[in-house]
């Protein structure tokens, strides 16, 4: 089983709106069983699962996992036999969150292209180094011809290895988070479904790479 963190000190950089998308896209590619999980106490990716249970859709699976008990519980569910986890963090630096980083197989840090995000996530930077483990950044909630956007890639280069795939500001996630769905689940062909496919494919492909090396 791989363990995904999604984190970013800043709120509101899209930590849950990626999660949920990312958990649901590699359940409907085969990839599973994935489970999700929510260590912030706003419990945002929590509620999205118990609106997507509501719906009728049991998949990603949810396990609540207490800080205090995270390493048996990683354990187990990979002796269960799930392949992915993904667990979408508080916007908060310090104890909470290099105690999760050190049950990460992959740190995924989204990021919004502005000046001020930057500056925030570069006072994040020495606890996600100290960890030791991979990180890896991705933009989100980009907007398409923004200036920031290619300057913001290519300082976060000097930080990281970066995802060519971005996630856009588009309207379906917002509205289909507060369902309990995804894009993939509301329009499977669509341009956002095809963008977080494209996402996932890139994330996974570096946890495996990471794994050979
Ligand atoms: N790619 C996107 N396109 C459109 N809206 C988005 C996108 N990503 C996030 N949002 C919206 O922005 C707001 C914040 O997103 P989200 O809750 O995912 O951020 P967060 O980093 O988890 O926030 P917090 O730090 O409070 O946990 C929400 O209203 C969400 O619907
Ligand atoms: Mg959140």
């Amino acid at each position: 089983m791989k363990t995904i963190i999604i984190a970013n000190q800043k709120g509101g950089s899209g930590k849950s709106t990626l999660t949920v998308h990312l958990a649901a896209a590699a359940d409907h590619a085969g990839h599973g069983p994935v489970i999700l999980t929510d260590t912030d106490p706003q419990g945002t990716a929590g509620d999205w699962f118990n609106q997507r249970r509501k719906a009728g859709i049991a998949t990603p699976l949810y396990s609540p996992i207490a800080l205090s008990e995270i390493a048996a519980k990683v354990a187990a569910l990979k002796e269960a036999g799930a392949q992915y986890l993904f667990i979408d963090t508080a916007p908060s630096v310090g104890s909470v969150n290099a105690e999760l980083f050190a049950i990460a197989d992959l740190i995924l840090i989204p990021l919004n292209p502005t000046p001020a995000d930057l500056r925030a996530l570069m006072k994040g930077m020495p606890l996600i180094r100290a960890s030791g483990k991979p990180f890896l950044f991705t933009l989100a909630r980009v907007r398409s011809n923004l200036r920031n956007n290619e300057g913001t890639a290519m300082a976060l280069q000097s930080l990281g290895l970066v995802l060519e795939a971005r996630m856009h500001e588009r309207v379906i996630y917002a509205e289909t988070f507060a369902h309990g769905k995804t894009a993939l689940e509301t329009e499977p062909n669509g341009t956002a479904a095809k963008e977080i496919k494209t996402l996932w494919d890139a994330v996974k492909a570096i946890i495996h790479e990471n794994e050979n090396s």
